[in-house]
């Protein structure tokens, strides 16, 4: 495993790899790793000869300065954890100086709506400061495939998008949500929470799970009014939002119609520790 700071050596490193065999992967991640993010490199690295794996706390994308600072960084046991899952991975692990040279500027982009909504509606610029960085990625490493996780299933809509607008030469590969085994799903933010609101959390998940059972017969509207009453019972989580959605554009179901794919989407804080999570409902 090899580490490199800057874009130049990493450039250089990937070109001298370059052959006829040669594909890379890479998976974007903001540090921190779990078994989540592993399961992505896990994936990457069963499609690709060489797999970049980046860390980087983009402070592009976040709206509040407290949560950036809040958010763990931990390199050492991030590359201990990666050196044990392989010897094929390049690391980047740039600075901001590295990466925004002019300061921390997004650029600003029209995902047509993809952006407005849930995440995008909740966190301002959020989405800019995510396609400013992995455009960014994605112009240094110039990857075969990128994976990202259906945990930020919003992220992953935005990214199909962004390469398609930009026509990247990149195929994106959602992968599926990795949960503890009580049913939270795992999240660099899930370190911040005690161990009896980390037991609370999964609430969450056995909430959505009955959601997707109602929405056999039940109506989107009807079911979001039934989420938020449980929440309503459950004073240690505040709802932030429920929604459901169309998978391709992320706009609020009005009437259930036959051949649409349909998700949830969900987002709580459990005291300042912001959550969220999804499901597939058909
Ligand atoms: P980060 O939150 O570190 O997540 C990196 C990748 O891991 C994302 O694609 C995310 O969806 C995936 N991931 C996180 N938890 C997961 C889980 N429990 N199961 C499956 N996949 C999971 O998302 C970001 O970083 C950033 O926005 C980034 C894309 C790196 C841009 O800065």
């Amino acid at each position: 495993m090899q580490v490199f700071h800057s874009k130049s050596t990493l450039r250089a490193h990937i070109s001298s790899l370059e052959n006829q065999q040669f594909s890379l992967g890479i998976v974007p991640t903001m540090g921190a790793l779990h078994t989540g993010h592993i399961s992505l490199v896990s994936a990457a690295l069963s499609e690709n000869s060489v797999v970049v794996v980046s860390i980087f706390v983009n402070p592009t994308q976040f709206d509040k300065a407290e949560d950036l600072e809040k958010y763990p960084k931990t390199l050492d046991r991030d590359l201990a954890l990666l050196q044990k899952v392989s010897k094929e991975i390049l690391v980047f692990a740039p600075s901001a100086a590295e990466i925004y040279p002019h300061g921390n500027l997004s650029k600003s982009y029209d995902f047509e709506g993809l952006d407005t909504v849930m995440e995008g509606a909740f966190r301002e610029g959020h989405f800019n400061g995510v396609g400013t960085i992995v455009e960014e990625l994605f112009r240094i490493v110039q990857p075969k495939r990128a994976y990202f996780g259906e945990k930020d299933f919003q992220q992953l809509q935005i990214i199909k998008k962004l390469v398609e607008l930009r026509k990247i030469p990149v195929e994106i590969i959602g992968c599926p949500i990795v949960r503890e085994p009580h049913g939270l799903a795992m999240s660099s933010r899930n370190e911040r929470l005690t161990s009896a609101l980390r037991k609370e959390a999964a609430f969450i998940y056995a909430t959505l799970l009955t959601a997707k059972t109602k929405f056999g017969t039940k109506s989107a509207n009807y079911i979001c009014r039934w989420v938020e009453q449980q929440f309503k019972n459950h004073p240690s989580l505040r709802l932030e939002y429920i929604a459901i959605t169309d998978v391709a554009t992320l706009k609020p179901v009005a009437r259930k119609r036959p051949l649409v794919k349909y998700r949830a989407f969900i987002a709580v804080y459990a005291e300042d520790v912001r959550l969220i999570d999804n499901i597939a409902l058909n």
